[in-house]
């Protein structure tokens, strides 16, 4: 089973940013401990902070991946173009974030991603990633 993993921007701040909701991991350690956890899974990661170039990236694997999870970070609200990216495609994407979205700012609740995803988790901080995978592996 191949997974990649597409995180957008700011995620790369991971460990550094907003600790308090992000918590205090980068994403690299936790990917590190993601990969030793599912040894039977192909699992990929990648993060980008430019919109076009995660939609190159869910355009590459989106026809051949088992599974897609976004976190589009702070496209999730705003960007129709990763949105329709993932209606083009025929690898299903569960959309996560980090944080409970729908308790935060009123600008975070709007997900352009939502409509397209399979499923949706968030609020679950990092262990959204391993709640993704799982339920990949219980398709
Ligand atoms: C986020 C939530 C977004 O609203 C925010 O812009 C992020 C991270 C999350 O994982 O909780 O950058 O996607």
């Amino acid at each position: 089973m191949k997974i990649q993993i597409i995180n957008g921007p700011n995620l790369n701040l991971l460990g550094v940013r907003e600790k308090d909701i992000y918590g205090s991991l980068s994403f690299d350690e936790y990917f590190l401990k993601l990969k030793t956890k599912f040894k039977n899974i192909e699992l990929f990661n990648y993060q980008s902070n430019i919109e076009g170039e995660l939609i190159n990236k869910i355009q590459d694997v989106g026809f051949d991946f088992d599974g897609i999870i976004l976190n589009a970070a702070a496209y999730t609200h705003t960007s129709i173009g990763i949105a329709d990216s993932i209606r083009g495609i025929t690898s299903p994407v569960i959309e996560v974030h980090i944080s409970n979205t729908k308790s935060r700012e009123d600008f975070r609740k709007k997900s352009f991603i939502s409509p397209h995803a399979k499923g949706v988790i968030q609020g679950f901080g990092l262990y959204g990633y391993d709640l993704a995978i799982l339920s990949f592996l219980n398709d």
